[in-house]
């Protein structure tokens, strides 16, 4: 079995881990047909997984092209993926014209969509989340689509659910996740009308050590700040897993669109977390208030474990690694998860 590095040293590292292909996704690229497009590729998860595809294709010695389409607001992130293999195409995909333009996709991931400031921006706020589905589900109509979503469509309740699986019924609170259900809808509208495969890829936090619940909670604990307990548990899952899961994915993508929770096996205690960290860290830690809060996003991703096994890395890992990053003075990207929002105001 591969044995992971006890510590990731620098960004280097932690981008090559984090897009290390496994035997399953390589056979996976020897059965998929066509290339693979990542719209909104340009965030925190996207130039990974188009790493990793790249990485597994390689692997497999198949023959396919992995474009990623974003606007690049950030261009140094764009010469990156060129770099590691993605051929890039800069479109906003809010323009309809410009989205006519792309090439034919068989195969596509999903993950363009807004959700920091929406308080006071709402408007756009939709436009991001219904529209641009409305026009990506139209123009690619006869591909596979793996739809990134978010875990937060659920209702938000306690550990002792165990978690909301798939059947849960949905219950958006507040606009930022109902705009989420909005692209939902308007991607399983796509699939009722035209007949596109969709899968709808239900997400509960990826961690990638400069982001993510354990980077903000290890962040505060290693700033003697109080730790945020106004959501008392939630789950996570380390980044490459869940990109991983986002690729093979596609094979279950079906008309009328499919629902798949993504995370990690455990409803993980934030005090637990806090706990941890103090340990490693040397630090003592205080809280926002005295009892942690019982409401919580949770999400029950039995199904997608089934599908595809546990997740390769462990949470006692990342609990390591992420405490190890703090300590030597990992980069953070400034980008809050707000895990401790329980009032859909995010
Ligand atoms: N990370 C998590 O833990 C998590 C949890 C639940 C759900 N999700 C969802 O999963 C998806 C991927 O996550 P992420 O963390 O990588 O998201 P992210 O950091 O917000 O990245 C999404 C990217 O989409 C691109 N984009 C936005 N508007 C676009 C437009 N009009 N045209 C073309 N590209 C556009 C942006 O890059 P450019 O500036 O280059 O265009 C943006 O960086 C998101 O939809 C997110 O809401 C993530």
């Amino acid at each position: 079995m591969f044995q992971y590095p006890k510590t990731i040293e620098n960004e280097v590292q932690l981008d090559e881990i984090l897009s290390m292909p496994d035997q399953q996704l390589i056979d996976f690229m020897k059965r998929l047909d066509g290339d693979i497009a990542i719209l909104g590729i340009g965030g925190k998860m996207g130039p990974t997984l188009g790493r990793l595809a790249v990485n597994a294709i390689k692997a497999a010695g198949v023959n396919k092209t992995v474009y990623g389409v974003s606007r690049f607001s950030n261009a140094a992130a764009r010469q990156q993926l060129e770099d590691w293999g993605v051929k890039t195409i800069s479109c906003d995909l809010m323009n309809r014209e410009a989205v006519a333009q792309l090439p034919d996709f068989p195969n596509i991931i999903y993950m363009a969509g807004r959700k920091f400031g929406t308080g006071g921006t709402e408007n756009l706020t939709w436009a991001m989340n219904v529209i641009v589905p409305t026009i990506v589900g139209e123009r690619f109509k006869n591909s596979r689509i793996t739809a990134f979503s978010t875990g937060c469509v659920y209702p938000l309740v306690g550990p002792e659910t165990c978690g909301c699986t798939e059947e849960t019924p949905l219950d958006p609170v507040g606009e930022y996740v109902q705009s989420c259900l909005g692209r939902e809808r308007m991607f399983g509208f796509a699939s009722q009308t035209y007949g596109t495969k969709v899968l709808l890829y239900r997400l509960n936090y990826a961690i990638d050590l400069r982001y993510g619940v354990l980077h903000d909670i290890g962040k505060q604990v290693w700033n003697d700040e109080p730790v945020t307990n106004s959501v008392g548990y939630f789950n996570v899952i380390w980044q490459g897993d869940a990109n991983k899961i986002a690729l093979l994915s596609l094979e279950e993508a079906a008309s009328p669109a499919v629902p798949l929770n993504v995370t990690g096996p455990e409803i993980i205690r934030t005090e637990y977390i806090a706990e941890r960290f103090a340990a490693i860290m040397g630090k003592k830690v205080t809280y926002t208030q005295p009892v942690s809060g019982a409401k919580c996003y949770l999400n029950n991703a039995g199904k997608a474990m089934r599908l595809y096994g546990y997740p390769r890395v462990s949470l006692d890992q990342m609990i390591a690694w992420q405490a190890a990053w703090f300590m030597q003075g990992g980069r953070s990207l400034g980008k809050p998860t707000h895990f401790e929002v329980n009032d859909g105001k995010f």
